[in-house]
């Protein structure tokens, strides 16, 4: 329901550990991401940006059930993903779907573009003949002609490829996309096409995306809405203009201090943040280990703090 009714997504304290060895008397897991909340509303860009393995493709994944959460909650239109009747869960699918990072690896390269846009036609019993009209119209919407449809992937670019695998994830007309890192692997140039795409997609048919990205500029310019990952928690949420403009949590702040709009190849690297010495402690905050800031105070694990619409895990925000 949109207007008053639930948010089209609702994540509360998400969880996801993978077991990463195993020996007879022994498991180790890690947390990939942990006590995760946030919504998506209808025809909204939430930008999901961190560091490499911070959780963020994780995230998506268990938004969309590709991958079981250990705990928390995933309301999809107000219904939780974990308790749908079979019908419901064949609805959520149809009503949500993905784009990945490599559009080399992510489409099939023996299916011609026309077979690759229609298979979850296929797969949700939708009639041939109006897979025909359905594939064209997903085809030129996502900014390809009709010369296309016959081609191979190996024939395409970067870009052309990523239109396809665009094309095949509103074929079935969702209203959530999870873009995982959807222009990390295009040409600078190709990557600005791609964003006004994903940006008309949503304005035209009020699609719901899920940016991933690790590129603070193409988030910052995407999305209405930002969620800041650091080691699988959420540091900062909030509006992206305000967050950009006045971050509050000391890893934002690091992070968007750097950040010449109009010089993308200054930006900081997210992974060159120097560990500051300092004791191991269990449980506290995060980010304990290389915060400026940090006090005593911050052994022990912060509250998420409520500020004007912005939420941020930190004693001092
Ligand atoms: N199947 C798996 N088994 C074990 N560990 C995993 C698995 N998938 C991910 N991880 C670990 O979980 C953490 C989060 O991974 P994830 O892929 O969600 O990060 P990410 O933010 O998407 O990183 P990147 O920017 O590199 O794509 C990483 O430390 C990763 O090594
Ligand atoms: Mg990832």
């Amino acid at each position: 329901m949109e207007g008053n009714g639930p948010p089209l997504l609702k994540v509360e304290n998400l969880s996801k550990k993978y077991l990463i060895k195993k020996t007879l008397f022994h498991k180790e897991y890690f947390t990939a991401v942990d006590k995760v909340s946030f919504e998506i509303n209808y025809g909204e860009i939430l930008g999901v940006v961190g560091e490499s393995g911070s959780g963020k493709s994780t995230i998506g994944k268990l938004v969309l059930k590709l991958i079981q959460k250990d705990s928390g909650e995933i309301l999809f239109k107000g219904k939780d993903i974990y308790r749908m009747s079979r019908k419901e869960e064949k609805i959520f699918r149809r009503e949500s779907s993905v784009v990945f990072q490599d559009p080399r690896t992510s489409l099939n390269p023996r299916l011609t573009v026309y077979k690759i846009v229609e298979e979850p036609l296929i797969v949700h019993g939708v009639g041939r003949k109006d897979r025909k009209e359905k594939v064209v119209e997903a085809v030129k919407d996502a900014g390809l002609d009709e010369t296309f449809l016959n081609r191979y992937p190996s024939e395409l670019s970067g870009g052309q490829r990523q239109r396809v695998a665009i094309a095949r994830a509103i074929v079935l007309d969702p209203d959530l996309i999870v873009a995982d890192e959807p222009t990390s692997a295009l040409d600078v140039s190709v990557q600005l096409q791609i964003i006004k795409l994903l940006e008309k997609l949503k304005k035209e048919k009020n699609i719901s995306l899920m940016f991933i990205s690790h590129d603070l500029n193409v988030v910052g310019n995407i999305a209405d809405r930002i969620v800041v990952l650091y080691r699988g928690k959420i540091m900062e949420k909030g509006i992206t203009r305000d967050v950009i403009k006045n971050p509050k949590h000391p890893y934002t702040r690091i992070l968007f201090e750097s950040l010449p709009p109009d010089h993308p190849s200054r930006r900081k690297d997210l992974k060159n943040i120097p560990e500051i010495e300092r004791e191991d402690v269990a449980g506290g905050c995060p980010f304990y280990h290389r915060c400026p800031q940090a006090e005593d105070q911050c052994k022990k694990e912060p509250e998420m703090r409520k500020i004007n619409g912005r939420e941020v895990y930190c004693h001092f925000a």
